[in-house]
């Protein structure tokens, strides 16, 4: 038995060891962390269970049956976060280069089909070659083996991933399945091609950092959901982040206890929307100014900033919010920001998440650019996103809410369950001058005329009373009230029960 043990001991810490000290060294030179200590600083302490840990690859060409690594290059298991259960995989890059083996992908397949059968969470810790060279199509079934599991899971359990290291070819369609990624700058990056193939084929020179490093991802393509400066603070930061979600569909995020007053009155809301309407202001300050303790957790910070997204806590429940930024393109809805939006509202209706909706929006972006992208089809996302979303909505407009607009951000029409106005709500077609230059085109060239136009205009439609007389807008609310009015309206939407007619699935326009 003696001798046992002692085989399972050196076991285990070859295991631990990974590729060896010297690759720890480089990998720590780099900047990373290992895929242990990673693991030790997303989970509570003390709460990790491994399993799968003398798992070795099976490969025998190129002299892989001399090299033979316990875990195979992923460590794999569960473990707590904030006392809640989570299954976890982490690449470790000091062995062949954390690629995928058929082993290594088994081990995560074993992770995913744990994690949908029990609800609970997959975190995904990304730092990986890709499909391990010497391995060949083996490896590749193995990346769709974990596909598959990443597209059933979808909408069943949240899946965050975290690329902390090289994440290329076909390996990055593991995490673009999944409901949020995080990348840390400097030391991740994420493409379909490298550089040198870029360069071969449309002979764009271009730097890994460039092609798809996490600036790139977070501003450019929105394929990032946040960036982190180093391991550290993304791992942290998970954690914070976990807080907001539910295990699965089938539960709602925790309650936590909230010490703010819900009934806390913000007297500078009342003079936050310029009396010009033309003036800009930050939508984030209403987001900061309404939600517990003033704590707003963004998503996409620097993407399609026109359009913010994120969660915040009401008397301690979950909610995501979706408001348009007039501070940015004047609020516009454009492709990128209908389709950030879009993705966030179906992730929160799919996890019981309620939302809330700050609407001052002046219309659909024009223009060529637009048009030819297809504004058409991806501003349907976010329109269909919400008239299918059967969580609670809440809607407040605090200035503008014009035509097609009007009716996309969660307006009763498609679903809104309270629909509340500030009074310097302008429900229109379009804006006063606008309409008057089209309904009144023969008075063009006459001032006077047209200023007069304008300003019956603006009395008969740029206010909320039109909306709210039919029962559009369930009340206006004063803006140093809306604390008070969103928590009690998310509370009488709590036990909201509502289904859409069955089908195998929607055809969402893509
Ligand atoms: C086997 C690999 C590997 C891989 C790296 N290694 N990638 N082993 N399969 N895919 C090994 C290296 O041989 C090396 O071993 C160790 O990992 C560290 O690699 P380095 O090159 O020294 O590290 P670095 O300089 O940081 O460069 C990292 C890298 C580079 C950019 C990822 O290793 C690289 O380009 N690797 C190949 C990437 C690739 O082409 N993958 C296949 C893509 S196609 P030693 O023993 O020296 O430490 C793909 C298809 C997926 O993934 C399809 C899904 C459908």
């Amino acid at each position: 038995m003696k001798e046992n043990i002692k085989e399972l001991e050196r076991k285990k810490a070859a295991a631990k060891l990974g590729g060896g000290e010297e690759r720890i060294k480089k990998q720590h030179a780099k900047g990373k962390l290992t895929a242990r200590e990673r693991l030790e600083i997303l989970l509570d302490e003390g709460s990790f269970q491994e399993l799968d840990m003398f798992v070795e690859h099976r490969a025998v060409d190129f002299d892989m049956d001399k090299q033979k690594i316990p875990g195979d290059g992923v460590v794999t298991g569960y473990g707590k976060i904030n006392g809640k259960l989570v299954y976890v995989f982490s690449q470790d890059f000091t062995v062949f280069g954390g690629s995928l083996s058929e082993t290594h992908a088994e081990k995560i397949c074993k992770i995913m089909d744990h994690a949908v059968r029990n609800g609970a969470p997959l975190i995904g810790l990304n730092d990986s070659g890709g499909a391990r060279i010497q391995e060949g199509v083996v490896s590749l079934g193995g990346y769709a083996e974990v596909f598959k599991r990443n597209v059933l899971s979808s909408g069943v359990i949240p899946q965050i991933s975290l690329v902390m290291g090289p994440c290329a070819g076909g390996a990055v369609y593991s995490p673009s399945m999944t409901d949020f990624i995080f990348m840390v700058e400097d030391s991740s990056y994420m493409f379909v091609t490298g550089p040198d193939v870029v360069k071969t084929v449309t002979h764009e020179e271009v730097t890994a950092e460039e092609l798809g490093g996490a600036s790139t991802h977070s501003e450019k393509s929105g394929v990032a959901d946040l960036t982190f400066e180093n391991d550290r603070d993304a791992l942290l930061i998970t954690r914070e982040f976990m807080s907001y979600l539910p295990q699965s569909n089938q539960e709602y995020p925790e309650t936590i206890e909230c010490n703010d007053s819900i009934d806390r009155e913000e007297s500078a809301l009342d003079t936050l929307v310029p009396q010009d309407p033309s003036k800009p202001y930050d939508i984030k300050e209403v987001i900061h100014k309404v939600a517990d303790d003033g704590d707003f957790f963004e998503l996409q910070p620097k993407y399609a900033q026109n359009i913010v997204t994120g969660f915040i806590r009401l008397n301690g429940s979950s909610i995501g919010v979706v408001a348009n930024q007039p501070l940015v393109l004047a609020g516009c809805l454009d492709i990128n920001s209908s389709i950030k939006a879009a993705r966030f509202v179906r992730f929160c209706d799919a996890f019981n998440i309620p939302i809330l909706t700050l609407v001052d929006v002046p219309g659909f972006m024009p223009g060529t650019s637009q048009e030819y992208g297809g504004i058409i089809k991806h501003g349907a996302k976010l329109l269909f996103a919400y008239a299918e979303a059967t969580v609670p909505k809440v809607t407040l407009i605090t200035r503008k809410a014009y035509g097609g607009a009007y009716d996309v951000m969660s307006s009763k029409h498609i679903g809104g369950d309270i629909n509340f106005a500030w009074p310097s709500a302008e429900i229109a077609v379009m804006g006063a001058k606008g309409a008057v230059e089209i309904i009144f085109r023969q008075d063009i060239g006459d001032e006077k005329k047209i200023e007069k136009r304008t300003q019956e205009y603006t009395e008969k439609f740029a206010n909320p009373f039109i909306a709210a007389g039919r029962g559009y807008i369930d009340d206006v609310i004063m803006p140093n009230n809306s604390r008070k009015k969103l928590i009690e309206s998310f509370e009488m939407l709590k036990n909201k029960q509502q289904e859409n007619p069955w089908r195998k699935h929607d055809n969402i326009p893509l």
